[in-house]
């Protein structure tokens, strides 16, 4: 059985589009059973609907605050029967009823090499700071912000010129790639936390 995703975004979704691309693949281990959003009109629940798979929105104005916002999420997700979930620019920070309910199996990707550069615009962040290295993390969820242990990361080069746009656009292409290698990782039983580190099993006879 092929584990369960949903995928968490509030704007454009181009990893999830990269999710959902590979999940088409016969091969890989995990298919999108839900993508949750927090904007009606996020363009990753219209990606969803395009793939053919069920786009939840969940207006924040219904809730009086974020725990009764992420209780109703939990519930959503474990009635789903949700195995993994991936935040994939879901703009929205994460109460502990959420983290302890996912603990171990919830994924975050993030435009910066953790632990450098966490919050917002991460890229920006590392423009104004001078580095030559910029990059992008998948990282397990933690009850802090952008904190919990690193699964993967990588580098990219931080080029004389460039802007927030053009950095960002050079992560992009690792975030693409990384996330569902990730997310195969865990489909594959490959990934064991031990503290803030995350083992990683080589894939079987190698
Ligand atoms: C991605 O770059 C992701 O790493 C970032 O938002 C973008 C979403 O793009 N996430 C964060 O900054 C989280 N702190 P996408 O909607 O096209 O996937």
């Amino acid at each position: 059985m092929r584990l369960a995703l949903a995928v968490l975004a509030s704007g454009r979704g181009s990893n999830l589009q990269a999710i959902l691309d590979a999940c088409a693949r016969p091969e890989f281990p995990a298919r999108v059973v839900v993508v949750v959003s927090d904007r009606e009109r996020a363009p990753a629940l219209e990606r969803a609907r395009a793939a053919g798979v069920e786009a939840l929105w969940i207006d924040p104005k219904d809730f009086a605050d974020r725990e009764a916002f992420d209780a109703v999420l939990e519930r959503e997700l474990t009635a789903r029967g949700v195995g993994l979930v991936c935040s994939a620019g879901f703009m929205r920070i994460l109460s502990p009823v959420y983290v302890r309910a996912f603990a171990g199996r919830a994924l975050n990707i993030h435009p910066s090499l953790l632990p450098s550069f966490p919050g917002l615009h991460a890229q920006r962040q590392a423009l104004d700071h001078g580095a030559k290295v910029a990059g992008a993390t998948v990282h397990f969820v933690d009850e802090g912000m952008d904190s919990g242990p690193i699964v993967l990361q990588a580098a990219v080069p931080v080029e004389p010129g460039d802007t927030e746009e053009t950095l960002a656009a050079r992560i992009l292409v690792q975030e693409h790639r990384m996330y569902p290698e990730a997310i195969r990782l865990f489909a594959e039983g490959r990934l064991r936390i031990e503290g803030r580190r995350v083992i990683v099993t080589p894939e079987a006879g190698r």
